[in-house]
């Protein structure tokens, strides 16, 4: 199963693709104190993928903007 998430928003920098999976990771750019959530969000969602033997990544969106793409083996 593979499911992509795209959005036209900001985009996320490639050198950052891989850091805003880490908890707590808030990108100064796109999210203030007093607009971002707490940086959870992605790492839960990868660790969620990765009890599934899937995976979760970033990566840019044909939209403009960032393109989440999660994968997991379908049970049979
Ligand atoms: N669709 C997106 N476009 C651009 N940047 C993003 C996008 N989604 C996440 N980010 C960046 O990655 C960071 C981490 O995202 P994550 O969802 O883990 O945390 P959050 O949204 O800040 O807070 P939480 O999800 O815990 O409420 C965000 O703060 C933001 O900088
Ligand atoms: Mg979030």
């Amino acid at each position: 199963m593979l499911i992509h998430v795209d959005d036209d928003g900001i985009g996320i920098p490639p050198e950052e693709r891989e850091h805003i999976f880490s908890a707590f990771t808030r990108l100064d750019r796109s999210r203030d104190r007093s607009t971002g959530g707490y940086g959870l969000g992605l790492a839960i969602a990868r660790r969620v993928l990765e009890l599934h033997g899937g995976t979760a990544k970033a990566d840019a969106s044909p939209l403009g903007g960032a393109r989440f793409t999660l994968s997991w083996k379908a049970r049979q």
